[in-house]
């Protein structure tokens, strides 16, 4: 039996700020708590299969909150490159930016592209995080590139389309996880997908849970996993041919 070799799992983090009203904190006391979140997940992911964790952790359109909320979402992204990000590279993490770099505080870019370059070899977990990131934006920019480098009509495939996104051809998500969204009800459950790798989802399977981000755990995703990947179920089973 052919076992697939990992599962891609893309999350759009939401719900940070909920929190922390819950809590009777300051919003950014809901994003430092959802960093301490996504640290504690990106561990659980080899026991789990989980070979690419995405996440959506600034949209472009996270730019329009007040000017103290979004600089301190950037100290605490510094604060995660510079040091937690560090321990998981030592640990095979391999780090890979997504979004448009040029909108990036120059701070916030150095170290990212310090942890891509440093974790580049690296064979574990691949952690993709989208910062100044919008798939529409995504596109634009596929298309300006081409047209700067005189590409051919002729030569817009699907597979150049593919293999010009900001992730890697061939490694799109197999399951999409919207947190912070509203309990299932009357037999309906909304999904939105916030322009978060609209290309590369066209298979996935998209899941939202009315979990708040930084109460997501691993048991979330392993119940996710179960739930949305059936393949999971099969270890030790036999897969009939398709
Ligand atoms: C998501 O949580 C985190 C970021 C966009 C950085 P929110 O900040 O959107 O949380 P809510 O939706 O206000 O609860
Ligand atoms: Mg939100």
């Amino acid at each position: 039996m052919e076992i697939k070799k990992g599962l891609h799992v893309g999350i759009i983090l939401d719900g940070n700020g909920r929190w922390a009203t819950q809590q009777g904190k300051e919003r950014l006391e809901g994003h430092a708590e959802g960093v301490r979140a996504l640290l504690g997940l990106i561990k659980t992911c080899p026991e789990n299969r989980v070979q690419t964790l995405s996440v959506f952790a600034f949209a472009i359109a996270n730019w329009k909150r007040d000017k103290s909320e979004v600089d301190g979402i950037w100290i605490l992204f510094l604060q995660f490159l510079t040091t937690h990000l560090k321990g998981l590279i030592d640990d095979g993490v391999r780090f890979k930016l997504i979004g448009d770099r040029s909108g990036l505080p120059d701070a916030v870019l150095a170290a990212s592209e310090d942890a891509e370059r440093r974790s580049v070899s690296n064979s574990g977990t691949l952690l993709q995080i989208a910062l100044n990131y919008d798939g529409v934006d995504e596109v634009a920019r596929m298309v300006k590139n081409a047209l700067q480098n005189d590409i051919s009509p002729d030569d817009v495939t699907a597979q150049y389309v593919q293999s010009h996104l900001d992730t890697e051809a061939g490694n799109e998500p197999d399951i999409i996880i919207r947190t912070g969204m509203p309990e299932a009800s009357g037999g309906m459950s909304q999904w939105r997908g916030s322009a978060f790798l609209p290309l590369q989802s066209v298979q996935s399977v998209c899941v939202s849970t009315e979990v708040l981000w930084p109460n997501f755990t691993v048991d979330h995703l392993q119940k996710i996993i179960a739930y949305a990947d059936p393949s999971s179920r099969l270890f030790g089973g036999q897969r009939t041919k398709v």
